[in-house]
Parts: structure tokens; sequence; C-alpha cells
């Protein structure tokens, strides 16, 4: 599966079958992960066959299901925020490309729960869920993308393709709470609410891949 057709095929999934991951597929998960924690700096770990940070009310209100692996983003201010969506959104595309499902996740878990050990100054921004989803999930309702961005140079083929990607890219609440201008042959970003950085990171690894630029586009 290419990049393109997971960010089409990639939509969050809370439900998952009881199903272990196959050691095969958590080693090319695991490789991946190095590859970011090297590039980023960040401390990502994945935690297979732990329930106990998804188990509580939510169950009951059928929100995830059989959640027993996950992957725990750990940063040590928030200004590794933006890494952790640009880094995350990577690892959650490969996983998809693996043939699994995901969801990001920055509040409805407890914290507490996940196993890792913390330094005095770290703490965990965030999961990702991953596993064999019951369904695939379903395409999130969007934005028009004029609201999402302004061309000042005249739109490119590459702009459209990247601005394609970033519609689909996921967001905290879905709130797509970003803005992107092309100006100048390069793109200025913005965004704002709440998992701003996070969502921010997540977007541009989603322009990057759909228009094929890399990160010397931004301004
Ligand atoms: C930074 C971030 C935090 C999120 N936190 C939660 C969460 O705490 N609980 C939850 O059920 N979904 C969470 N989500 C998933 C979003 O609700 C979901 O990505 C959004 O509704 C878009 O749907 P899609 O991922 O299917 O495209 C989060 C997503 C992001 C990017």
């Amino acid at each position: 599966m290419d990049i393109w057709q997971a960010i089409e095929d990639r939509h969050s999934v809370r439900q998952y079958e009881l199903k272990p991951i196959e050691e095969d597929i958590i080693h090319q998960l695991n490789h991946e992960i190095a590859l970011c924690q090297q590039e980023s700096g960040l401390k990502i770990q994945l935690i297979c066959n732990e329930p106990q940070a998804f188990q509580s009310f939510f169950v009951h209100y059928g929100r995830f299901k059989n959640v027993h692996n996950y992957i725990a983003f750990i940063i040590k201010s928030d200004d590794d925020n933006e890494k952790v969506g640009y880094f995350g959104e990577r690892v959650v595309l490969k996983a998809q490309q693996l043939g699994l499902n995901t969801c990001w996740v920055g509040a409805t878990y407890h914290a507490k729960k996940v196993p890792c050990s913390l330094h005095a100054e770290e703490k965990i921004a965030c999961v990702i869920t991953v596993g064999y989803g019951i369904t695939q999930g379903k395409p999130h309702k969007s934005l028009p993308m004029e609201k999402c961005c302004l061309c000042i140079d005249e739109k490119t083929e590459w702009f459209e393709k990247g601005m394609q990607a970033v519609m689909l890219a996921p967001t905290a609440m879905n709130s797509q709470k970003f803005f992107l201008t092309l100006k100048d042959h390069h793109v200025d970003i913005s965004s704002h609410g709440s998992y701003d950085k996070i969502n921010l990171g997540i977007v541009k690894y989603h322009f990057e891949q759909g228009s094929q630029k890399d990160s010397s586009i931004w301004l």
C-alpha cells in the first residue's frame, strides 16, 4: 500500500479485535518507531498486551473497546508537541500500511496506568492506539478546502495535492483549525485551538506526503 492509499484509508478506529499483533508486524512497526526516535529525539514506546490504560467507564460508553496495544509519546516540554504530531502521524500511516488501525488519544485514557518510566521533567503527550479494528472506521466530516487555505501565488498542482492530504488528516475533535497560505513558492501554516501543536505536526506531515515536498517548503 503506498502512502497516498494509507492517507485515504486511515480513519480513527476505537474498537479492536482481540487478535494479537503478529511478531513480524510488531518488528516492522518498532523499526519505524526507532527511526522516528532517532530523527526526532523523542521518546516513543510501543506497549503491547496492556489493557489497563483503556479499561474504564469509556468502555461502557462504547467508545474504546479491546485496546491492548498503544504507542506512548513522552516529552520533556510542550515545545516537543509539533514533533509528536509529525512523527506520530508518520507512525500512524506506517501502521495503516502494515494492515493495522489506529486512533490518536490525548485525553480519554488513564495516563497513570501507562507502564513507562518517566523522569522528573517528562510527561506523556498522548498515545496512539493500534490493533486490528472491528471496522476500518469512516471518513470524518470535513470543512471545505477553501476555508483552510489561500493561494497568493498562482495555485500549483503540488499545493492542491498537499491540501487534499491535509483535509484527510486527523485533528483533535476533528477541529481542522489550521490554515495554509501559498506565497513566494513556499507555504505558511498556522493552527490554533486545543492540541494545536500536535495538530500542526500532523498536518505538516500530510502536506509533505501529498505534495511530495520536504520541510524546506515551510515559511
Ligand atoms: C491530537 C489528537 C488528540 C485526540 N484525542 C482523542 C481523544 O482523547 N479521544 C478520542 O476518542 N479521540 C481523539 N482523537 C481522535 C479525533 O477525534 C479524530 O482524529 C477526529 O475526529 C478525525 O477523525 P479521523 O481520525 O477518523 O479522521 C484525537 C486526535 C488528535 C489528532
